[in-house]
């Protein structure tokens, strides 16, 4: 017979690199303390339910108590022999008490026990996820509050497109992860169903409670179908989906940091704390921890699609493919939330050349659209307007002057509905001022949104 604690109807026992292979050790023991917690929630209702004696019970919860201050003390070793996490600290329990470990595994399965281990997992790090995007979302919003008559180039194609100001620049951002919190905070609804008590499939014929040990968990629900709770990834799949989404905000924001950091830009400088230099150009200060961030996404992804590969072809319920759920989660946690905390000190650390933002705007064609707008008020059609506007931008170009250089005969010549005040028209402070429609750039508009943002956040305080 095979020594395995699955061996009984085996011969033989595989060779070592076929263990090798097929062992998640090296990896699940991260899921030690859920594994535990899942067992000493598990004995408990064995007990509660009288499945097992109350005495056998104690036995094993001293046990599992033992393993786990063990565990906080790092004296646990695990073994490859022992395949995964699930029967590594069931042999080290058989260890501690006997045989008696052998009744802990009554009315379960490895595949309801690895569920419930992930479940438990992410349970406790979606609370850390949003605690991270709240610190991000504070220091966007404290920003936004001292840049808001601060004036820059919006963009679109990376072209100066209409002057907006910093601060709505900011407050974009700060919406984007609004969205992102609120995405990881309907995950814990579905983070937050136990499958324990599922067993192998089809659950069991002891007269388990399957919520007396969702209780002892914490868990709001259990699943309500066994072959769904032991084959459902969904909650890891969605939390993969919400943190590629976030890493994309991330991604983004950061390559604007790095574009705004260059000196044909200017508009930005990082701390020198989230700088490095160069070992070989003495003058060089590179936005690193940007560019490691907006690198970072690539793995999130790959760890969705790697989730999403996975599991898109099997059959109900647990397969093997299973095992290779975890290390993408593990991953995702481990980037996420530090991508998170380095982006929030980023923002809290910029400086923000204010004179350069708003220099740029003096010198570029940002105000063609307050010309055509200009026109289009004193009854020229907007396209005709537009043409009008576009042939003074010609002009002008020509001339290397800009369109609020134009003296008013010139203008004239464009179109005589341009009179003398097409010149505060042009000035881009009003330019911004005047985009007081909802959630445009407009002052006011966004002092109102600053002020939303801040009603938003105090149940965060
Ligand atoms: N190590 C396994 C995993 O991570 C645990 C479940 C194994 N179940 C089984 N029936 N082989 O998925």
């Amino acid at each position: 017979m095979s020594d395995k604690l699955w061996g009984g109807r085996f011969e033989a026992s595989p060779d070592q690199f076929v263990d090798e292979f097929g062992a998640s050790i090296s990896f699940d023991q991260l899921l030690a303390k859920e594994d535990l917690q899942g067992s000493l929630a598990h004995v408990k209702m064995l007990k509660h339910t009288k499945i097992l004696s109350a005495n056998e019970a104690d036995q094993i919860i001293a046990g599992l108590e033992k393993l786990a201050h063990k565990l906080t003390t790092g004296e646990l070793e695990f073994s490859v022999a022992n395949e995964d996490i699930h029967m590594n600290l069931e042999a080290l329990l058989a260890q501690e008490i006997g045989p008696v470990a052998g009744k802990l595994h009554t009315a379960r399965s490895r595949n309801d026990q690895v569920a419930t281990d992930l479940h438990l997992y992410l349970k406790k790090r979606l609370p850390q996820v949003l605690e991270a995007i709240t610190g991000l979302q504070k220091a966007l919003l404290c920003q936004a509050k001292k840049h808001q008559t601060t004036l820059m180039p919006g963009f679109t194609h990376l072209q100066h497109a209409q002057p907006i100001t910093y601060a709505h620049y900011l407050m974009a951002y700060w919406q984007m992860f609004k969205r992102d919190y609120e995405r990881f905070l309907f995950n814990q609804k579905h983070t937050d169903i136990c499958p324990l008590g599922a067993a192998a499939l089809a659950g069991t014929t002891f007269p388990i409670d399957r919520k007396f040990s969702a209780d002892q968990l914490g868990f709001s629900e259990i699943y309500a179908n066994s072959l769904d709770a032991v084959s459902d990834r969904d909650f890891a799949l969605e939390f993969l989906s919400n943190s590629s989404i976030l890493m994309v905000h991330l991604s983004r924001f950061c390559e604007e940091l790095i574009l705004w950091c260059s000196y044909e830009f200017g508009y930005l400088e990082l701390s020198d704390k989230f700088a490095t230099g160069s070992s070989i150009m003495p003058q060089k200060k590179n936005p690193d921890m940007a560019e490691l961030i907006r690198g970072k996404s690539g793995r999130i992804f790959g760890d969705l699609i790697g989730l999403l590969t996975v599991l898109k072809g099997l059959p109900l319920a647990y397969n093997k493919d299973m095992q290779e759920d975890k290390e993408g989660v593990f991953d995702a946690v481990k980037t996420i939330i530090p991508c998170l905390k380095i982006c929030t000190q980023m923002v809290e650390t910029l400086s923000v050349n204010k004179e350069r933002m708003e220099q740029v705007l003096t010198t570029d064609f940002s105000n063609a659209t307050e010309l055509a707008d200009y026109l289009a008020k004193n009854g020229v059609p907007f396209r005709q307007a537009h043409a009008i506007a576009g042939k003074l931008v010609l002009h002008q170009i020509k001339q290397q002057q800009t369109l609020q250089d134009t003296d008013l005969a010139t203008f004239q010549k464009f179109s005589p509905q341009i009179k003398a005040d097409v010149y505060s028209a042009l000035d881009q402070r009003t330019a911004v001022k005047r985009r007081n429609s909802y959630g445009g750039t407009g002052f006011a508009q966004v002092e109102q949104q600053i002020e939303l943002a801040e009603q938003f956040m105090q149940k965060f305080e």
